[in-house]
């Protein structure tokens, strides 16, 4: 008899998750006379022993839908919230996949989906992932798929936030995904003319913002676009969020279980009031040039609907070949996308690893030769 493959989805939803799980279970199927047993809502579902059989009907009429069809979460399986507690049950989980008696079992998602497939590896499991977020920070792999569809859906909205700007001579603000990295923002930002593009990975001086803008106002343009990374900061914070990851860090390896934690906490402590700070950067720029501002946050508008043919061929590509890897015995691997090719990663390569925004990245040295402030001159 064929393999069996057990797959789930983890993490954050995505445009081109259905896409790749219909190439897993159509090829799988088809190309290997294998049989494809679902787990909902992420490593949970795995844990909980909820299945689905992907079988042909159940893979028909998916590719061009939102969302993924088994469910997903952030659940970590050595640190399952269960009444309350969080628990290790990676032992249960591990019983699971043997109790199906799964040859693999494949793990789409992004870079924490990555962390928790790796312990499952190291915990003795054959695992194969597929890269999917659309903040497209997965390392190792040139893209993920549901970037490209969430930069279309942020660069539309970027697009009709202009009719609003210059008609009313306004700064609108718009507050585009991507926690670690501003892939999206800078993507978004450059495709929709944005002239002030923050993201986290550039530290920011708000007066250097506001005299872009100004120096806009002076040169007859009185409205801006200003597209930020949720995940931006200020040179301040960066440099506070810096000193105290690095008084963890030596608090973790001094063993001293006192000031790790208080270093802990505040760490957590700066995180929460640096996150969600658009509004506040939408005041202060009101403040520093006089022009009324405005703030759209795009939010998960950006991972909705159904993929772009770009996300649909990449989830494809990237879904047969992984089938093609599992028939060949090769397991342990993401399967990155690689120029047109897609090709197995050591997962120990990937997991615990962002792929942030190089700064001399092509987007980068374009935007600046286009003359936009990215907030650090
Ligand atoms: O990881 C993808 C992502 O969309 C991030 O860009 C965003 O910060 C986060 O997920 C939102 O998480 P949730 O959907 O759990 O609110």
């Amino acid at each position: 008899m064929g393999k069996t493959i057990g797959i789930l989805t983890a993490g954050g939803d995505s445009p081109g998750l259905n896409a790749a799980i219909r190439a897993v279970g159509k090829s799988a199927i088809w190309s290997y006379g294998m049989r494809v047993v679902g787990f909902k809502d992420g490593f949970r579902g795995l844990m909980e022993n909820r299945t689905i059989w992907l079988d042909s009907d159940a893979l028909s009429g998916i590719l061009t839908v939102g969302g993924t069809i088994l469910g997903t979460s952030r659940d970590k399986p050595h640190r399952m919230p269960i009444g309350g507690q969080e628990l290790d049950m990676t032992g249960v989980i591990v019983e699971n996949y043997h109790k199906h008696q799964l040859d693999a079992l494949v793990c789409l998602g992004g870079g924490g989906t990555h962390k928790n497939a790796y312990r499952l590896l190291k915990a003795g499991l054959n695992i194969v992932t597929l890269p999917k977020t659309i903040d497209n920070d997965v390392a190792k792999t040139d893209i993920s798929f549901g970037f490209d569809t969430a930069m279309s859906i942020a660069t539309e909205a970027i697009d009709r936030l202009h009719s609003t700007a210059h008609s009313h001579h306004r700064i609108i603000v718009v507050e585009i995904m991507g926690h670690n990295s501003g892939w999206l923002s800078l993507g978004a930002g450059l495709a929709g003319g944005a002239d002030v593009i923050l993201i986290p990975e550039i530290p920011y001086q708000i007066e250097h913002v506001a005299e872009a803008i100004r120096q806009r106002s002076r040169g007859g343009k009185g409205f801006s676009i200003v597209a930020v990374a949720e995940g931006s900061m200020s040179v301040d914070t960066a440099r506070a969020l810096k000193a105290t990851r690095k008084a963890v860090k030596q608090a973790k390896r001094s063993k001293d279980n006192k000031a790790y934690k208080e270093a802990q906490k505040e760490l957590k402590e700066l995180e929460a009031r640096h996150t969600g700070n658009t509004l506040r950067l939408t005041h202060e720029l009101e403040r520093l040039t006089t022009l009324e501002s405005r703030l759209t946050i795009l939010g998960h508008l950006q991972r909705g609907g159904t993929p772009t043919p770009y996300d649909r061929l990449l989830a494809t590509r990237l879904g047969t070949a992984c089938t093609q890897c599992i028939n060949e015995g090769i397991g342990g691997v993401m399967i990155a996308a690689r120029g047109e090719k897609a090709v197995p990663v050591p997962l120990e390569k990937v997991a615990g690893k962002c792929k942030v925004v190089p700064p001399d990245h092509p987007w980068v040295l374009t935007a600046r030769d286009l003359g936009l402030c990215l907030g650090d001159c």
